[in-house]
């Protein structure tokens, strides 16, 4: 792998991000005891949001500072979601996408029958949550799954999201992301875990992604693989792009002008 100079940047706050996450576990549960942020509205969104998502209040708090500032800047582009799950940070997406004051469509990519095969790029832990499957077939393990017919119930009657701009896409994100038809995207939530999962994502959304746009990586402190697909993915990158690190496993980086 490449060692550019955005990498031992990202190594250094790794390493440091590691080093915290003791403290980081305390700060995530006082923060949710807290029920931070303060503005009443994020707040709402997260305690509906609250037993859809997995990811925390800490990484989803996150994704709403990152589509405020994309609303500050005035940077328009879709929002997108690859790896929904139940559906906690697509209401989020949704949510934020209503009530904001740029028009933005919600793109939510997923095979809603759960994860498929890690591979031996995902580590040991991967293939033993996937009961020793490790070969990367795209079949579901049977974890992580959120069914379409959960996630529509929850975002459409139970959110009671308007479904004129928000797109539920199913599949594989092999089969469904290469082909993506949707407008340029200005922030899109990589939630897919595995490494082929990542990669695929990556490679496939970012010619989409508008300058100034996000990716936000959920899974980079978490697991092995995400984090090596995302670290290949910006050593190709020229010029270098500075990872920022959020919580002991979220990650995301910006499109850069140029
Ligand atoms: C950790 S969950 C997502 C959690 C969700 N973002 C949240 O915070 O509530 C991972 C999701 O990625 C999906 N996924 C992973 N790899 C995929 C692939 N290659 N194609 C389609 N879906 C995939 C799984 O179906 C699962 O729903």
């Amino acid at each position: 792998m490449d060692d550019g100079p955005h990498e031992w940047r990202s190594d250094l706050r790794h390493e440091f991000a590691l080093w915290r996450a003791g403290i980081d576990r305390r700060t995530i549960s006082i923060a949710q005891r807290l029920g931070l942020p303060r503005d009443p509205e994020w707040r709402r969104l997260l305690e509906v949001t609250d037993g859809h998502a997995m990811a925390d209040r800490l990484r989803r708090v996150s994704i709403l500072r990152r589509v405020e500032r994309l609303d500050k800047e005035r940077i328009s582009g879709a929002l997108a979601e690859c790896g929904v799950a139940r559906g906690g940070v697509a209401a989020l997406l949704g949510a934020r996408a209503a009530a904001g004051p740029m028009r933005r469509d919600v793109w939510l990519f997923d095979s809603f029958v759960g994860l498929p095969e890690p591979t031996f790029r995902d580590g040991a832990p991967a293939v033993r949550l996937a009961h020793n499957r490790g070969d990367g077939r795209l079949e579901p393990i049977g974890e992580c799954v959120g069914t379409l017919e959960d996630v529509r119930h929850f975002l459409f009657d139970e959110c009671r999201l308007s479904q004129d701009r928000i797109h539920l896409v199913e599949g594989w994100f092999q089969n469904t992301l290469p082909s993506y038809s949707g407008g340029p995207i200005a922030l899109v939530h990589i939630d897919g875990d595995w490494y082929e999962s990542v990669r695929v994502c990556l490679e496939s959304l970012w010619p989409r992604v508008v300058p100034g746009g996000y990716v936000v990586i959920d899974d980079y402190g978490h697991w092995e693989g995400a984090r090596r697909a995302t670290r290949e993915f910006l050593a190709k990158q020229a010029g270098g792009i500075l990872l920022h690190r959020r919580g002991y496993t979220q990650a995301y980086f910006r499109k850069p002008h140029r």
